[in-house]
């Protein structure tokens, strides 16, 4: 959602400040500002709607902004419309004080009701405004920045990651965080110290990072970062060096991130698998685990937890732990298990998927869980992030890299195996994955990688050939079954978010109980129809689709000779464990939605209203 940048140091917080918002573009975003505070030129604030280019030609030709202190946001509108008045930053009634905000203030109205009975004025309809304008009130009670955050966060109702500064104290920055607004994460440089949403901004200064954490502040200056509670208790905390490529960052010669990251898959699964099989033995070891063999018996279920794309893994996830494991899994979107008291006890165990590791409904999943004390492990992606930690079960990381598009797709995959892993790690902690069968799903998990190259290597042109056909449907029809129903439900929303088609995923069997009366000649069917034990109910399902003389482009196994008679297009995947199909499967599917979006003209890495990672509810 919003992206949040603050640098106290030497060097000029414009160019820190604009350099990191960039790095968080992918974040997605509609107007972007920065405050910048120099002793002889005082508070310089530019703002703009838009991408990030506009604000930077504001910056060059009507605001130039220079200084050692500054603070700059990407907003993600939720209060009130796209405009400059409603950008970030926003200032206090008097104009000394500015605030940028990730989150939402859930009680705003009734304080800016309380604000606008004392005389306030307010600029903007955003309830960032009024954090700004109550930390100025509680500055001119206790003359202290600190002070003010912390009393204004005292009356704020929601989730919140705010930066505020002073024009009176011009050698800080407070920052401050109250419940799963995003992360706020302090970069700790030599004298000089960065705050930002998200690491990419501010990973080209430093590699040292201390995490905030819920109902922490902090007090930032060019030599020192001092932590403590909302309530005032000092905190102690020892940077965690952070590894990062910046050339894993980087598009290099690809067209789009989200093309890259497509592409990326065969290394990622490479690395998802890397150190955590022991093919000899018949043993998979999972390093960051925290449950032990004792533990792992004592499940007796699961509740699988996320949003998205990660919400689809799940799904996939619970065939593969309820076959292997042998335990119940119950699938549930975060947002929903979260308020509706979910019944768990001290043999539940809440397993969590998600990339960004700070989607907000998620990480209240894992809160519930840990209220209740019941283990929780989350499938993540970005290491060190809020769910990695509120893991108590210890995070399974995905190890695929920097996910820059929007779209997520190497980290689905990646998901998947790695749910595949802990899968045979619960089978093998209850003896039921004796070491023989464990090699095989080893070997065909080592086969894995070159299998999703080849398949890359032999669709993309298919697809992109396929998208002439169908680049100006309207609709789209996407049909499975088992563990192929989570992938039509993901094709069908990797096609939605980048080319704005309207898509569907249904499992295929149910296809006759409505979804039928929507077939006719112009309506493309994808129907993910690899040989196993439904294959021939998939076929069935395509003559029926065929009947009515919808489209049909089906995903099979090599070597299939019957379906190519009858869908209309075939793109062949190579055999695998029929529980991993779906690895390979979802390929085709996301190089369509890609060059179908690519030929719509599409912004395929920033699809319009989308956010990366959404750290608001
Ligand atoms: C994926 O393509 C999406 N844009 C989105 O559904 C995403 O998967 C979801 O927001 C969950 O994010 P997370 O994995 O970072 O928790």
């Amino acid at each position: 959602m919003c992206g949040i940048v603050g640098y106290v140091g030497l060097g000029n917080a414009t160019d820190i400040v604009v350099n990191g918002l960039q790095r968080l573009e992918y974040r997605g975003y509609d107007s972007a500002g920065i405050a910048v505070y120099d002793q002889d030129l005082g508070l310089q604030i530019c703002r703009s709607i838009g991408k990030l280019g506009m604000l930077v030609a504001r910056l060059q030709h009507d605001c130039p902004a220079q200084g050692p202190v500054g603070l700059g946001h990407t907003r993600w509108a939720t209060h009130g419309g796209v405009t400059e008045d409603n950008a970030h930053p926003h200032r206090d009634q008097d104009g000394t004080i500015v605030v940028i905000q990730n989150g939402i203030v859930e009680n705003y109205l009734e304080l800016k009701g309380r604000l606008l009975e004392q005389g306030h004025s307010f600029k903007s309809q955003t309830d960032t405004e009024v954090i700004a304008h109550l930390v100025g009130v509680h500055y001119r009670e206790t003359q202290s920045l600190e002070q003010a955050v912390r009393r204004t966060l005292g009356e704020l109702r929601g989730g919140n990651a705010v930066v505020a500064f002073s024009v009176n104290e011009p050698d800080r920055l407070v920052a401050a965080r109250l419940g799963n607004a995003g992360g706020v994460v302090i970069g700790v440089g030599d004298g000089e110290n960065f705050v930002a949403s998200d690491m990419p901004a501010i990973l080209d200064h430093t590699r040292e990072m201390l995490f905030l954490e819920n109902r922490e502040l902090a007090i930032i200056t060019r030599d020192a970062v001092q932590i403590s509670t909302l309530e005032g208790t000092p905190v102690q905390r020892v940077p965690t060096h952070m590894s990062w490529d910046p050339v894993a960052a980087a598009k290099g010669d690809y067209k789009h991130f989200m093309q890259k990251e497509i592409y990326e898959q065969p290394r990622a699964l490479m690395d998802v698998l890397r150190g955590r099989i022991d093919q000899e033995g018949g043993m998979v070891h999972l390093e960051d685990l925290k449950l032990d063999d004792d533990a792992l018996r004592q499940i007796d279920r699961i509740y699988a937890v996320a949003c998205g794309t990660a919400w689809h893994a799940a799904l996939v996830g619970k065939f593969m732990l309820e076959t292997l494991a042998q335990v119940r899994v119950d699938v549930d979107y975060a947002s929903e298990f979260r308020y509706r008291q979910p019944l768990l006890d001290q043999r539940t165990l809440l397993l969590t998927f998600t990339q960004s590791g700070e989607t907000v409904d998620t990480l209240a999943a894992m809160e519930e869980a840990r209220d209740q004390h019941v283990h929780s492990v989350a499938i993540v992606n970005a290491i060190g992030s809020q769910a990695a930690r509120l893991a108590d079960g210890g995070p399974i990381y995905l190890h695929a890299g920097p996910e820059i598009g929007v779209a997520s797709t190497k980290c689905f995959t990646n998901m998947l195996v790695a749910c595949y892993l802990f899968a045979l790690r619960i089978a093998q902690a209850r003896g039921l994955m004796p070491p023989a069968p464990m090699r095989e799903h080893l070997q065909a998990l080592i086969e894995l990688p070159g299998k999703a190259a080849q398949v890359l290597e032999q669709a993309a042109a298919q697809c992109e050939e396929l998208t002439e056909y169908y680049y100006h449907a309207s609709d789209a029809l996407y049909l499975g079954r088992q563990v192929n129903y989570p992938i039509a439900l993901e094709g069908a929303l990797k096609l939605k978010e980048i080319s704005y088609i309207h898509a569907e995923g249904y499992p295929a069997g149910e296809m006759k109980h409505g979804p039928i009366a929507l077939i006719d000649d112009s309506l493309p069917v994808l129907c993910i129809a690899p040989r196993d034990g439904i294959y021939e109910k998939m076929l069935s399902n395509v003559e029926q689709v065929k009947a009515r003389g919808g489209h049909v482009i089906a995903i099979a196994s090599e070597g299939d000779t019957l379906l190519p008679t009858k869908a209309d297009h075939v793109i062949f995947i190579p055999e695998t464990i029929p529980l991993l199909t779906p690895v390979l499967t979802v390929l085709p599917l996301q190089l369509l939605s890609y060059y179908i979006a690519v030929r719509r003209g599409c912004d395929v890495d920033q699809p319009r209203n989308l956010a990366k990672s959404v750290t608001v509810e």
